[in-house]
């Protein structure tokens, strides 16, 4: 028998019949809400991330306005590498102060173990755990290899990330060892959240589409396979999230993941389709159309709902729901989700 305590979401990412698809939103703790706004002029978004009670309530700011299925801790993507010695502000987004370009640098990385990675955010998901209720499931999450050599080696945001791309073309062998460097940093970090009280884990591959689906088989996949296989044997539930790749989407479906998250521009029923039933979709409407208002934002709910087979799927947008978003539109989406009748 299900417990009707235990978060639909666990049970929708085991694919389990659930009386409605669970829902959240990517990037729902911080930049759009007028409460986070409010303690943000108090405080730096270093601050906030780093103080385990403030990035709790960041955490939970969410949870309060809006009857979502799950909160996500409260941290940024680049946190992590803090461990690896690099240093970063934000200015808004991440910004390191030497970016990794020569392999003296990049070979000098030591991996700490799991509790010196982040150990504030590890602090934030015990304090979150603890008040959350039950039923809402607790997010951790973390980058994946690719995405945070992007930052680590181009130095912070960057169309197309040219530096990153530029190093695997003129030494595959390093940015392979860099690649294994973080595989083995996220493992560690997300191990850890697990234990601190995530429930399950999302993988961030922001940057996915950089690259060939060829180039991608071969100096990118091993490195994911690596982080995921490892979060496996230690039996924490992945989700794992490619933004801007249809081209990858298919070849992502076989890697080992309770979930597969993917941006506005894949199909999600014909990849249902195709994929076998056996795998959760987490997805995706495009965030731009919350933007468009309430009316538009159910049109666009009903249609996905409609396209996605219900068994295994978590609703949530393609991306990060963007600051500008109508608070009436997240209430749209909910509605349509929880107006669902299921057959
Ligand atoms: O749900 C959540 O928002 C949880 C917290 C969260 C943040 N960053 C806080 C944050 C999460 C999940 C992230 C992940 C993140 N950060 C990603 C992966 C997800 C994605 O969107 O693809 C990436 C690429 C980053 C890098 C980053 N950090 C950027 C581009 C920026 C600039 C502005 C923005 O909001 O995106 C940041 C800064 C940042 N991280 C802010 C927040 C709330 C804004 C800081 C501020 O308050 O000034």
């Amino acid at each position: 028998m299900p417990d009707p305590a235990e978060p639909l979401l666990l049970r929708a990412l085991r694919c389990e019949k659930t009386e409605r698809r669970p829902l959240w939103l990517m990037r729902q703790a911080g930049r759009w809400l007028p409460e986070y706004r409010e303690l943000r002029t108090r405080h730096t978004f270093e601050e906030m991330a780093g103080t385990p009670e403030l990035a709790a309530e960041v955490t939970l700011q969410p949870l309060r306005r809006f009857p979502l299925d799950a909160a996500i801790v409260f941290a940024d993507l680049v946190t992590p590498l803090a461990a690896l010695g690099l240093a970063f502000r934000f200015e808004p987004g991440p910004v390191l102060e030497r970016p990794l370009r020569s392999a003296a640098d990049i070979r000098a990385l030591r991996v700490p173990s799991g509790t010196e990675i982040g150990p504030e955010v590890h602090a934030t998901l015990r304090l979150v755990r603890a008040a959350l209720p039950p039923e809402r499931a607790l997010i951790g999450f973390g980058g994946a290899p690719w995405s945070l050599a992007a930052y680590a080696v181009q130095g912070g945001g960057k169309s197309d990330f040219p530096a990153l791309r530029s190093l695997l073309a003129s030494d595959p062998l390093l940015f392979g060892e860099l690649l294994d460097t973080l595989a083995r940093l996220s493992a560690g970090y997300l191990i850890e959240q697990h234990r601190a009280g995530a429930q399950v884990v999302q993988v961030f591959d922001s940057w996915a589409g950089l690259l060939s689906l060829a180039d991608w088989t071969t100096h990118v996949r091993p490195h994911l396979l690596r982080l995921l296989d490892e979060l496996g044997r230690a039996g924490v539930p992945r989700i794992l999230f490619l933004n801007g790749a249809p081209h990858l989407a298919t070849a992502a479906a076989e890697l080992p993941s309770e979930g597969l998250a993917l941006c506005w521009r894949n199909d999600l029923g014909a990849l249902r389709a195709a994929s076998g039933p056996a795998k959760a979709l987490q997805g995706n409407l495009d965030p731009a159309t919350l933007l468009a208002g309430p009316e538009a934002t159910s049109r666009a709910t009903r249609a996905l709902l409609a396209n996605v087979p219900a068994r295994g799927h978590i609703v949530n947008l393609g991306h990060g729901v963007l600051p500008e978003t109508p608070h009436a539109s997240a209430l749209a989406l909910i509605e349509a989700v929880h107006a669902e009748v299921r057959a």
